[in-house]
């Protein structure tokens, strides 16, 4: 842990775009600053600009913007923030600005003085006890900078093939900057329904444990239609959507990143934000539908007794074609339901 006084610095980067980034900083800012956290939003992604879309529907030309301290056009001394509510923010980049990326640096190390130089002056001039990155996605030398200057750096997943290649490149280049030693975090985001979050654990428990020897996974959060559906609308979801594990885990994670920094949030109410995911992350239907199997099950088994019982041999001797089909079409619908039924 580096940490910069008495300030703690968070970062969310990934190996490919669109896992959730821009949704996690946002709303982890906007829970910290509801607790009185005095905290900082930084918005480090010129491309994109997620954040900055997001919370400043226009930012002009003239206004202070992180491209504008990369691009050398500003001093660090110079910043000034925005208020957002309860926090403070930092755009990217001005609306409809086309950063030069030829104009900025592509080493990493040079990245790395530039951030610490920037996040020392907002330090001096707001003192925020907690400062929040929503980086551009890697490997750009300018997020394996992010990844160094944070005290906890969060690498976010998502559970496909694809994006686990992302993630595996991803961490490649921050072991070749910074080792092993230096702890990161994994969070999986967007889990589709199909799947078993014990299982999932356990194949990224093991995964992730041979990727890093310091990467640990943080949590693990569902997708939910309600949060997708509304991206762009709502500034921030655990306001609009309070009741949404989404928000619960924003809130868990809060707490598992910056306990000691966090005023007492009732127990209670922990227990019920986790009562709520686990409600949340095993539906009823699951239950439902294994007892629908059950039945399934029984009705078929019974249905085949019967239908032996009652055609018996003779049927085999007068009615071999009919026979072939009923041993083909049962066979078939088990496959059939083997495959349904199979958890991923
Ligand atoms: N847990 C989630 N459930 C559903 N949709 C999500 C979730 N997290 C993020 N999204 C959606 O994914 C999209 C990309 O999110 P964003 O925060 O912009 O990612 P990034 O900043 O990594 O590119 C958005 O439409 C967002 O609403
Ligand atoms: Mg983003």
């Amino acid at each position: 842990m580096m940490g910069m006084g008495s300030c703690s610095i968070v970062a969310f980067v990934s190996g490919k775009g669109g896992v959730g980034k821009t949704l996690l900083s946002v709303n982890l800012a906007r829970f910290l600053a509801s607790l009185r956290i005095k905290t900082v939003l930084i918005d480090l992604d010129m491309l994109n600009r997620g954040a900055t879309a997001l919370l400043q529907p226009s930012v002009g030309d003239n206004e202070k913007t992180f491209s504008r301290l990369a691009l050398s056009n500003s001093q660090p001394e110079e910043l000034e923030l925005r208020q957002v509510g309860e926090f403070y923010f930092l755009p990217s980049t001005s609306t409809g600005e086309i950063v030069d990326w030829k104009k900025l640096p592509l080493d990493y190390q040079q990245w790395r003085k530039l951030l610490l130089n920037t996040l020392e002056k907002i330090i001096q001039k707001y003192q925020p006890q907690v400062i929040i990155i929503d980086s551009e996605v890697g490997p750009h030398a300018l997020s394996i900078g992010i990844a160094g200057v944070a005290d906890s750096t969060i690498i976010v997943s998502e559970a496909d093939p694809v994006t686990w290649d992302g993630t595996l490149n991803y961490r490649s280049y921050l072991v070749e900057a910074y080792g092993d030693k230096k702890q990161f975090f994994f969070l999986l985001n967007k889990v589709p329904e199909k799947f078993n979050f014990e299982k999932l654990n356990q194949y990224y428990g093991e995964q992730v444990s041979r990727l890093l020897r310091n990467l640990k996974i943080i949590s693990f959060i569902p997708f939910e239609y309600d949060v997708s559906e509304n991206f762009g609308e709502y500034k921030f979801i655990v306001d609009n959507l309070p009741e949404s594990v989404f928000s619960s885990k924003i809130k868990l994670l809060a707490y598992d990143l910056l306990k000691e920094r966090l005023p007492e949030y009732p127990r209670s109410q922990l227990e019920r934000d986790r009562a709520a995911i686990m409600k949340r992350i095993r539906p009823k239907a699951s239950r439902f539908n294994r007892q629908v199997q059950i039945m399934g099950w029984l009705l078929t088994a019974l249905g085949v007794g019967a239908i032996l019982l009652s055609t018996s041999y003779r049927m085999l001797i007068e009615n071999p074609t009919m026979t072939v089909g009923l041993v083909y079409g049962i066979g078939g619908t088990i496959l059939i339901a083997y495959g349904y039924f199979r958890k991923k």
